[in-house]
């Protein structure tokens, strides 16, 4: 059985892909800093017949991120798949963009996918195997967001983490992919201080090209397929997800 850790996998765009892979007949291990949403994750999948656990994990930490993972390795063996998905977006004007808050989000946004793979990656590079899957946004590939510039800027290079990623981990058969998300119906997009909110969400689907704003299994279903042998060739892409978004022309 293959294993998959997710990281902020309580809610949103994490708990569909903790859902899939578990429907697909990974184990799954859910993890969160919010703990009664990650467990009923977990507890949902064993419910549907699959496999799962949830461990509490502060993306920030390298130490808890270190431990979980030998953890993990001397359970299981090397893991087979890593999905780096926790993140936030808080909205700051320039002004206010203190170098704290622009830490926090690079440390969330960014720094915590290097520690992840940083972490699971000799054991998976000595399976000779392996997929990481990677969450940008379409404001990190193409986009600028304004009030979000520390958060554009975390997910931009989210892309060159890839990329790198991708080309040091290729000879001992590690895949690194991205996705980039356009508006997709979660905590983040809904929330009225930090994004678009439901009406603004709504009035998206009016200049997205397939006419709806995006659902967390929309994104879920390309990571599980980055994440499958269908994927075999694939390394150092990341690919936006967003109803025709970008291409689009309004
Ligand atoms: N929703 C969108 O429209 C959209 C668009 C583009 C990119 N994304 C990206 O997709 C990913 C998932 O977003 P979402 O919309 O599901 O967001 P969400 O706010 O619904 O979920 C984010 C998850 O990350 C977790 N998290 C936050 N800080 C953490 C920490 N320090 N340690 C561990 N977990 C932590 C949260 O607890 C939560 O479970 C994020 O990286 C986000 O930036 C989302």
């Amino acid at each position: 059985m293959k294993t998959v850790l997710i990281t902020g996998a309580g809610i949103g765009i994490g708990r569909a892909t903790a859902l899939a892979f578990g429907k697909a007949g990974y184990r799954v291990i859910v993890t969160d800093i919010l703990e009664n949403e990650g467990a009923a994750v977990a507890e949902q999948i064993i419910a549907s017949g699959g496999q799962a656990e949830f461990h509490a994990l502060d993306v920030t930490s390298t130490e808890a991120t270190d431990v979980l993972v030998a953890k993990l390795e001397a359970d299981y063996g090397a893991l087979d798949c890593l999905v780096a998905n926790a993140g936030i977006a808080h909205k700051v004007p320039l002004t206010d963009l203190s170098d704290e808050k622009w830490d926090q989000t690079f440390d969330i946004d960014l720094k915590a996918m290097m520690r992840l793979v940083r972490a699971a990656s000799p054991a998976m590079r000595a399976a000779g195997q392996g997929s990481v899957i990677c969450l940008s946004s379409i404001m990190g590939v193409a986009y600028g967001w304004d009030e979000h510039v520390h958060y554009s800027a975390a997910k931009s290079g989210v892309v060159g983490l890839v990329r790198g990623l991708a080309v040091e981990l290729a000879g001992d058969g590690l895949r690194v992919n991205g996705v980039a998300p356009g508006y997709i119906r979660t905590a983040q997009a809904l929330s009225r201080q930090h994004s678009l909110g439901p009406e603004g969400l709504e009035k998206a689907a009016d200049f997205i090209p397939m006419g709806r704003v995006g659902e967390p299994e929309d994104i879920a279903d390309v990571i599980l397929f980055l994440a499958s042998d269908g994927a075999r060739y694939m390394t150092g892409q990341t690919v936006a997800v967003d109803g025709g978004l970008l291409v689009g022309r309004y």
